[in-house]
C-alpha cells in the first residue's frame, strides 16, 4: 500500500505531522517514518517562543532551522507553529505564565519585534504559519492573556497579521485553536473575528482547526464547521489532530482495549473523510505519530493511545483506516 504522503498526493491533501527535530537522526524508524509518510511538517516545540529565545534578544534557531531543512530535503512543507499565543512564552517575559512586568506600550512592542524577526528568520520556507494560536475561551469570550491586557481588546491579532504578512508575503496565515471543532460559542467567536478580519482586509488567509478529540465526547460536527469557515473565503486546514482515549494506564497510558480501539478508529476516519469533503481543506496534521512522543498521557489524566502509531512505532488499525479513506 501507498503511504499517506502519495495517497494524499493523488488527491490533492497534503498529509502532515508534527515532529521533534532531537528524534530526526536519533530514532531511525522516527526519522523514516518521518520522511515516508508526510507532505507536510509542523514543528511540536521549536518555534515556539520560549524556545526561539530563551533570553532576551537572543535568539535559538537551531531547532526550527533543523526542522526546516529536514522538510525541504525530503521534498516536504512546513506549517509554521506558533508566532503568538499565550502558552510556552519565555520566563524573561512572563516569569509564572501570567503576568509580566513590561507595560502596554513595552509590551506591543516586543510582539512586533517577535513576530517580525521569527517570520523574516524563516521567511519563503514556510508554506502556513499559526499566526495567532488559541485567542478565546471555551465559552467564546477573548482569552485574556498578555497580549489582550497590554491592548486591552484583541486588536493585537490584526497587528500580528500584518506585521506578519509585511515579514513573509508569501506564507499563507493562519488563525489556530481547539474546540472550534464543533459548534458552539467558541467557534462562532473564531468565525466572528475571521469575517471581521477579512471585512478590514487583513492578511488571514486560513483557519486551523487542532482537532484534539477523545471519545468520551460525541464527535464534532467538524464537516458543517470546516464548510462554513471555508464559505468565508479562507483555508481551512486539521493542524493537531489526535484521538484520545481511557486505556489501561502504564507510562504511556497504553494499551488500549479493542472496545476503545474501535472507537477511535470510527473518529479517525471521520476527520479525514471531513477534510476530503472540504475543498478548501488544505492540509491534515496529526500532532505526532508514535504513541510513545504523544503529548496526550502527560496532560489527561488515564487517556493515551491517541496517535496513528503505538508506542513501538508500529502502525496501528487507525493507520489503516486513513490509508482507506484516502
Ligand atoms: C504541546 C506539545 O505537544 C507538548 O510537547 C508541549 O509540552 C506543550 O505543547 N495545542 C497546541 C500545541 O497548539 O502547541 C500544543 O503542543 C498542544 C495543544
Amino acid at each position: 500500500k501507498d503511504s499517506l504522503r502519495e495517497l494524499g498526493q493523488k488527491v490533492g491533501l497534503r498529509i502532515g505531522a508534527a515532529l521533534n527535530p532531537d528524534l530526526l537522526g536519533t530514532d531511525a524508524a522516527y526519522t523514516k517514518i518521518a520522511k515516508q509518510q508526510f507532505s507536510t511538517v509542523t514543528p511540536e516545540n521549536v518555534m515556539k517562543w520560549e524556545v526561539v529565545e530563551p533570553a532576551k534578544g537572543t535568539y535559538d534557531w537551531s531547532g526550527g532551522d533543523k526542522l526546516v531543512d529536514f522538510a525541504h530535503a525530503n521534498h516536504q512543507r512546513v506549517r509554521g507553529h506558533n508566532l503568538v499565543w499565550h502558552s510556552q512564552l519565555p520566563k524573561w517575559l512572563t516569569p509564572d505564565g501570567f503576568t509580566t512586568t513590561y507595560s502596554s506600550a513595552q509590551l506591543k512592542a516586543i510582539l512586533k519585534k517577535h513576530v517580525q524577526d521569527e517570520a523574516r528568520h524563516f521567511k519563503g520556507k514556510i508554506w502556513q504559519w499559526d499566526v495567532v494560536n488559541e485567542a478565546f475561551n471555551d465559552d467564546g469570550t477573548p482569552r485574556e492573556d498578555i497580549w489582550y491586557k497590554a491592548y486591552g481588546n484583541l486588536d493585537y491579532i490584526a497587528d500580528a497579521f500584518t506585521w506578519a504578512h509585511q515579514a513573509d508575503p508569501k506564507a499563507l496565515l493562519f488563525y489556530n485553536d481547539y474546540n472550534i471543532e464543533f459548534t458552539g460559542p467558541k467557534s462562532n467567536a473564531v468565525y466572528s473575528l475571521v469575517k471581521k478580519l477579512k471585512a478590514r482586509g487583513v492578511p488571514i488567509q486560513g483557519v486551523g482547526f487542532q482537532t484534539h478529540l477523545d471519545t468520551q465526547y460525541p464527535y464534532p460536527d467538524l464537516r458543517a464547521n470546516l464548510t462554513r469557515f471555508a464559505a468565508l473565503g479562507v483555508y481551512v486546514a486539521e493542524t493537531e489532530v489526535d484521538v484520545r482515549t481511557f486505556t489501561k494506564p502504564d507510562a504511556m497510558n497504553t494499551p488500549v482495549d479493542g472496545v476503545h480501539e474501535s472507537a477511535q478508529v470510527a473518529y479517525w476516519s471521520r476527520t479525514i473523510q471531513d477534510c476530503l469533503s472540504v475543498k478548501a481543506c488544505i492540509s491534515y496534521t496529526p500532532w505526532g505519530f508514535g504513541d510513545a512522543y504523544s503529548w496526550v498521557p502527560g496532560v489527561f489524566a488515564g487517556e493515551g493511545a491517541a496517535l496513528l502509531y503505538d508506542e513501538q512505532l508500529q502502525p496501528k488499525q487507525a493507520y489503516t483506516v486513513i490509508q482507506q479513506d484516502l
